[in-house]
């Protein structure tokens, strides 16, 4: 595995550039188990040859297009450790040293991100969960309030459980619908509240949204979402504005920072994040552009009390009465990887300082692609980056605007089977749209340039392959 970062210009390409059927044919000898055992060093030849070609090479400074990121050094010791080890954290009794090191990182990161005295927090697996959990919280919160314990009644102690609702941006990620799905409420529950023209929470359409909704006593808004970084757009919610209509209201306020929380360590954008300290519960990927291994996702809570409806005891495991820490009864694994250990060596490494340096990197870089695209004629920013990723589209002259959304689709798709760069393609106002992200520290101005000239020759091939008879065909959407 190469080390991450910037370097040389690197003629490799990303990835092997083939089909999935190629791949999976590439694949079937090492899924064609059989009797016998074969020798580890062919099993490694069969690894080399057969499936890192087609692996993804996120330390690449053409890599714009996911939130991934090859291992930092320090944590890759660490991730080393816990693997050779394969400590489970659940509990005192399954690893002493395991079970501390969670809890004391926990503690630390709240301290990190500037939180209550009272917080706490839980390494989970993603941050998919991470919101999950937090939105069950704070529905227990609101049966608490309503008189009686959601463990034990369920949903059926709602008077009228139809009424329950969530509000979030329409940008904010889908595991938001996962989670009113899976808590039983159904996707009715999740409403989408607009965004202005930097993509974030207009908190004066959520004022309203939430007084039309629970002042007709149509509705009960138990959970606001605020987005720290969204998916799309990486665009940073309103957080203080939005804690102040949350008290007014009484709904409880929770931050889904899984992408950007990290971003308010940089002191240039920590004004942003101003609020999340206010928040109930907030989400963290360190998995995402820290450099840490996935797994490896934290949820946060501005009180340790507010963990309490995870608790589960039981005879043998997780016994009320054990002395010593007890990670597992703050949230639903009961098998957990050691997952503190890479974040904390990985911090060890860096220091702080070297944290923030890596993370301002891909922020910059983005700010500089931003301010170069505005003086590009054939190239339109679609909104003011917050944070680390950039949504365009390319604009050649000739192309009617009509025929825009299917150019950024084709681009995407010549830039994916070339294999050289990456990039990804979302729709923002109803628009197909380029999206470059910055996520490893390697990743510049000038390489993501360089993917927007290559973007461009692709748009002049494109336009002048149309002119002369029929074109690519449009390309599957990636997120
Ligand atoms: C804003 C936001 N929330 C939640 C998630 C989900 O995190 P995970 O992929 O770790 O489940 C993502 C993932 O990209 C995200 O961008």
């Amino acid at each position: 595995m190469s080390s991450e970062g910037a370097g040389a210009p690197d003629a490799r390409p990303l990835f092997s550039g083939a089909s999935p059927r190629e791949v999976a044919a590439d694949l079937a000898p090492l899924v064609a188990f059989r009797q016998e055992g074969l020798p580890l060093e062919a099993v490694k030849s069969l690894v080399e040859e057969r499936l890192l070609p087609h692996l993804m090479r996120y330390d690449a400074p053409s890599f714009h297009a996911m939130f991934n990121a090859f291992p930092e050094e320090g944590a890759a010791y660490g991730a080393g450790v816990a693997l050779a080890w394969n400590q489970g954290v659940t509990n005192w009794q399954v690893s002493p040293g395991g079970a501390v090191l969670e809890e004391l990182c926990c503690r630390s990161l709240c301290r990190l991100f500037g939180l209550a005295p009272e917080a706490e927090a839980t390494v989970l697996y993603c941050g998919s969960y991470a919101n999950q959990q937090a939105l069950y919280l704070a529905l227990c919160h609101r049966a608490e309030r309503a008189g009686f314990d959601l463990a034990t009644r369920g949903l059926a102690g709602f008077e009228d459980p139809g009424r329950l609702a969530v509000l979030a941006s329409e940008d904010a990620h889908l595991s938001l619908k996962h989670g009113v799905r899976i808590l039983g409420l159904g996707d009715e529950a999740l409403v989408p509240v607009a965004v202005d023209a930097r993509r974030r929470m207009d908190v004066g359409t959520l004022r309203n949204t939430l007084e039309e909704l629970q002042g007709q006593g149509a509705r009960d808004v138990f959970c606001v979402v605020a987005t720290a970084g969204t998916t799309s757009a990486g665009a940073v919610d309103p957080v203080a504005e939005m804690a102040d209509v949350c008290a007014e209201h009484g709904a409880w306020l929770h931050v889904d920072g899984a992408y950007g929380l990290a971003y308010g360590l940089v002191p240039e954008w920590a004004p942003l994040f101003r609020g999340v300290d206010r928040a109930h519960t907030v989400s963290w990927d360190p998995h995402k552009q820290m450099g840490v291994p996935i797994p490896n996702s934290i949820l946060f809570a501005r009180d340790r009390e507010l963990f309490r409806p995870m608790a589960l005891f039981s005879h043998y495991w997780n016994r009320p009465d054990t002395e010593g820490p007890n990670p597992g009864v703050k949230s639903v694994p009961t098998t957990r990887p050691m997952a503190a250990l890479p974040l904390v060596t990985s911090i060890l490494h860096q220091g702080l300082g070297g944290v923030v340096e890596r993370l301002r990197r891909p922020l910059e870089a983005i700010r500089g692609l931003y301010e170069a695209l505005l003086h590009e004629p054939d190239a339109e920013p679609l909104h003011e980056p917050d944070t680390g990723i950039l949504c365009f589209r390319m604009t050649p002259p000739g192309v009617p605007p009509r025929e825009l959304d299917r150019l950024q689709e084709q681009i995407y798709g010549a830039i994916l089977r070339e294999g050289r760069r990456l990039i990804s393609v979302t729709r923002l106002g109803g628009r197909a749209a380029l999206r470059a992200v910055a996520i490893s520290p390697g990743v510049t101005a000038e390489a993501l340039l360089e993917t927007v000239a290559e973007a461009r020759r692709m748009a002049g091939e494109l336009a002048r392959s149309d002119s002369e008879g029929p074109n690519l065909q449009g390309e599957e959407q990636v997120q």
